[in-house]
């Protein structure tokens, strides 16, 4: 059986299991990153976000076979050159409320103030992931602080 070979969080990696297995298992079961959830396994929550090549993604949906040559980043190296603004904001904010939807939120909210770096309410609306704590209007809050952040950080 031929290799998958990806990077994952930097590193890079092969993987000879099963071709159809989503990503999100393999984090979490082989890879021991839990800090991407499963909420759904079907696309529909956004709990299990990470980046593929820069764009947010749901890993409960990618096969690995899809992933050969991609570079996967997980909520566990999106604070690793020290802490990203959204991370920052979401502490200011005190965003979380049980916390299971939040690492899937900040991929997803780091995601979207790359493509978009002054968002509007609606820009920000267009993140359809999931908080059944109802978390949404401090999250929208802490996204403005982490694009004013940035934007402090650029004109510095
Ligand atoms: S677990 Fe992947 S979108 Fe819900
Ligand atoms: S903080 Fe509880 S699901 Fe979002």
């Amino acid at each position: 059986m031929m290799s998958t070979v990806f990077s994952l969080n930097g590193t890079k990696v092969a993987f000879d299991g099963d071709p159809d297995m989503p990503l999100l298992w393999y984090l979490r079961d082989h890879a021991g990153l839990t800090g991407t959830k499963y909420g759904c396994g079907i696309a529909a929550c956004g709990a299990c976000t990470v980046h593929v090549d820069g764009s947010a993604a749901r890993s409960c949906v990618l096969p690995m076979q899809s992933l050969a040559g991609k570079n996967i980043s997980t909520i566990e190296n999106l604070g690793a050159n020290g802490l990203h603004a959204v991370q920052r904001a979401w502490i200011e904010e005190d965003v979380p409320q049980c916390g299971y939807c939040q690492a899937g939120q900040l991929m997803a909210a780091a995601d979207l103030l790359k493509r978009v770096p002054v968002p509007s309410d609606s820009d920000i609306a267009t993140i359809s992931n999931l908080c059944r704590c109802g978390t949404y209007p401090r999250i929208r809050k802490a996204i403005h602080r982490a694009a004013a952040m940035l934007r402090e950080e650029a004109d510095a």
